[in-house]
């Protein structure tokens, strides 16, 4: 069984590097692993990931990667040296970047790839608009497989999703799913929301949580909340 705190990334959606380890120290050693987004990223470069490893965490480096095969790659290896445990790619890229992504990502310390497949902000008329006449559903599906086919292992979707790309992609796969909402949490933009107990019911090998923690009073306390409620989940779908 997996560790819950190996189950649970605490979105780090700040402006600057002083918000974000402040509330990195609040959490304590309550959570293991911390998503670094494009604001933060943008805002405190590499040196966030080195003070967030140095206190002994692990990086999820959400930068959504898309481009020409080559220069991927190397984003890869570039993120490989920065100490990134995870990093995600657009699958929409295509096959040759995917490969090119997954290639790269066999070297010793890189991080594991997930492929983002339809972002949840595109609704039927917004992928159209792009030129693709799938519903978002479908597309998601293609997607997903080509990643596979590609040498891609993880991803990142909806709850709404998850299960039917843990059907379409096996038990292996690393799905992690953001948009939850503990019981009785606001649910603030999201729109397709689960709690965590559903999202792991569901298939999800991980959640991104950002606002239900690091908007809490007691940030340390929502999250020890949430990894028991993991616990749980797990614990009865074992039964
Ligand atoms: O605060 P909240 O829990 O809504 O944060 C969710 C995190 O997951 C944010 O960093 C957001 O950018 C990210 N995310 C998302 N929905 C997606 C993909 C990523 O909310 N489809």
């Amino acid at each position: 069984m997996l560790d819950p705190k190996d189950r649970l990334a605490v979105a780090l959606d700040h402006p600057d590097a002083y918000q974000a380890m402040k509330l990195v120290d609040s959490l304590g050693q309550t959570c293991q692993w911390f998503k670094v987004g494009m604001e933060l990223y943008y805002a405190a470069g590499n040196d966030i990931i080195r003070q967030l490893r140095d206190r002994g965490f692990d990086v999820f480096l959400d930068l959504k990667l898309h481009d020409i095969p080559n220069t991927v790659a190397g984003a890869v290896r570039s993120a490989t040296k920065a100490g990134a445990s995870l990093l995600t790619i657009h699958a929409s890229g295509g096959p040759a970047m995917m490969t090119a992504a997954a290639e790269a990502a066999k070297a010793p310390g890189s991080p594991r790839l997930l492929a983002v497949t339809v972002l949840t902000s595109m609704d039927d008329a917004q992928l159209a608009a792009t030129g693709i006449t799938a519903s978002p559903a479908e597309q998601v599906l293609k997607l997903a497989k080509l990643a596979r086919q590609s040498g891609i292992d993880g991803f990142v979707c909806s709850a709404e999703e998850v299960a039917a790309v843990r059907a379409a992609t096996g038990p292996q796969t690393l799905l992690v799913i953001p948009g939850i909402r503990p019981a009785g949490a606001a649910i603030d933009d999201q729109k397709r929301i689960a709690t965590p107990a559903q999202a792991i019911a569901q298939g999800a090998s991980m959640l991104v949580i950002g606002r239900p923690i690091t908007q809490a009073k007691d940030p340390a306390a929502a999250a020890e909340d949430i990894l028991s409620e993991i616990a749980q989940s797990e614990t009865s779908l074992k039964k």
